[in-house]
């Protein structure tokens, strides 16, 4: 296809549409070019939610990004959370271009594997041994495949309003259906699952048993009458990406109570939690002893990388051959090298960013509180470490996935494309992420444009 032809095309029709100089005009421009050539002009489906556009970028600087209109912004989406560090730190940019003037990857082993599955082990308390790969969805993929080698049962239960990445074995709806009609009165096995996808074959989820989470009679009842067919529970330690709701005092210690006892493989998703709530993650935090978790996102600080560690006994699967491990780029030098560099920075001064996020975090969320009061606009404030769920909804607490069904997300929508206009970047959906190089200023400037964008509402 000739593409001057189509650039001129595209031009043409939007001066024909009547289309109007904005703050966002490359960006909008942009957006029909890769239509053209880009399916939905975006690399991942939710991009596309972004409002007036999905924004093209054209670089970013510690806590701030530019697009290609000249815009810039105080970043609080971070590449939907692995910008720990914010953008291009030198620490990781430095280390990677010099594994990068390497070669990008070897095919072969290299010191580096090693020293950061040992920096991974050491970090990580519930991990005797890891396996590295390239994404969030691959990693929950390796550990659903280790529980069902390890236990010898098909069944996988998950919770709704969870995400554990896209691929078919897992992929429930989502935001999935109302917890009530899809678990029914007596458990999740009555009513049919709904795929999160079409393509996705008909008997894809027919492992799935899906259950609402934070609720620990239905759990025990339904662990303990399908015992003999659940490989795995697998969950989010906190609902990140529903709500940011946190489990209710002793659910995780349950669900690990009741898979020791029913000899069934618990695992810990920290793809979003993992090197975001503290090196040791969500388990390091709230003291579990998972048998597998899942790390990726932060973990590379922006690179493609993620994770399986877990009991070795379990893990040993893939050294004896029971499982597969593939992927042509894992463990690559950029990506390990990327991973290292993030972690070592994490683990400074004894984790002087950890205190520095949270400090900012919490600065951010009283005075984003603040303003909603001022306004007297409902809403509310979901929040652990430097992650939190802003959301419009008469509610006085959200603690579970139905009550977040409640919020009014349109609202939330047209708050974040005000917010652009501020120049603050956030996620669509009301998910916020601060990192380590977030400051006094933005937060300032930040809680001045919430403000605003309150008042305007
Ligand atoms: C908890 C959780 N698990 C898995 C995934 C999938 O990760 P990825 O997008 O890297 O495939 C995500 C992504 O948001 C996630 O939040």
């Amino acid at each position: 296809m000739d593409h001057a032809l189509t650039q001129a095309s595209i031009e043409v029709e939007m001066m024909m549409a009547g289309f109007k100089q904005t703050k966002f005009e490359k960006s909008k421009r942009k957006y029909a070019e890769s239509q053209q050539v880009l399916a939905r002009g975006v690399a991942s489906s939710l991009r596309s939610a972004m409002k007036p556009t999905p924004l093209f970028a054209e670089s970013g600087e510690g806590p701030r990004i530019r697009d290609i209109d000249g815009n810039e912004y105080i970043d609080c989406l971070l590449a939907y959370g692995p910008l720990i560090l914010g953008h291009a730190h030198p620490s990781l940019t430095d280390g990677v271009l010099v594994a990068l003037k390497k070669s990008p990857a070897f095919g072969l082993q290299h010191e580096g594997e090693i020293q950061l599955a040992r920096l991974l082990t050491e970090v990580l308390p519930c991990a005797d041994q890891v396996a590295l790969s390239g994404s969030g969805t691959e990693a929950v993929m390796l550990a659903i495949r280790l529980a069902r080698a390890y236990t010898r049962r098909p069944k996988i239960v998950r919770f709704h309003g969870h995400y554990h990445g896209w691929s078919d074995s897992i992929f429930t709806s989502f935001p999935s259906a109302d917890i009530r009609q899809s678990a029914g009165a007596t458990g999740a096995k009555a009513e049919r699952i709904l795929p999160g996808t079409g393509g996705q074959s008909d008997n894809s989820l027919e492992d799935i048993i899906l259950l609402p989470w934070n609720e620990s009679e239905m759990l025990e009842q339904i662990l303990r009458e399908h015992k003999d067919q659940i490989a795995a529970v697998i969950s989010e330690p906190i609902m990140c990406n529903s709500g940011c709701i946190k489990p209710r005092p002793g659910y995780l210690e349950l669900i690990r109570e009741l898979t020791s006892e029913l000899s069934i493989v618990m695992i810990l998703d920290e793809v979003i939690t993992g090197f975001r709530l503290g090196l040791g993650g969500a388990h390091g935090k709230l003291n579990l002893n998972p048998d597998l978790v899942t790390v990726g996102k932060a973990m590379g600080g922006g690179i493609a990388i993620s994770a399986v560690g877990g009991r070795r006994e379990i893990m040993k699967q893939i050294e004896d051959g029971t499982v597969s491990h593939l992927g042509t780029l894992n463990g690559n030098g950029l990506a390990v090298t990327a991973a290292m560099a993030t972690i070592e920075e994490l683990a400074k001064d004894g984790g002087a960013a950890y205190r520095q996020m949270e400090q900012t975090t919490d600065q951010l969320v009283a005075g984003i509180r603040d303003a909603l009061a001022k306004h007297s606009i409902p809403g509310l404030i979901n929040h652990v470490g430097p992650v939190f769920h802003m959301m419009f909804t008469t509610e006085t607490q959200v603690e579970h996935f139905d009550t977040f069904n409640k919020r009014d997300g349109a609202m939330y929508s047209r708050f974040a494309e005000k917010m652009l206009d501020r120049g603050v970047l956030n996620r669509p959906n009301g998910l916020w992420y601060v990192s380590a190089v977030h400051g006094e200023r933005e937060i300032q400037e930040t809680v001045r444009a919430v403000d605003s964008t309150l008042a305007e509402l």
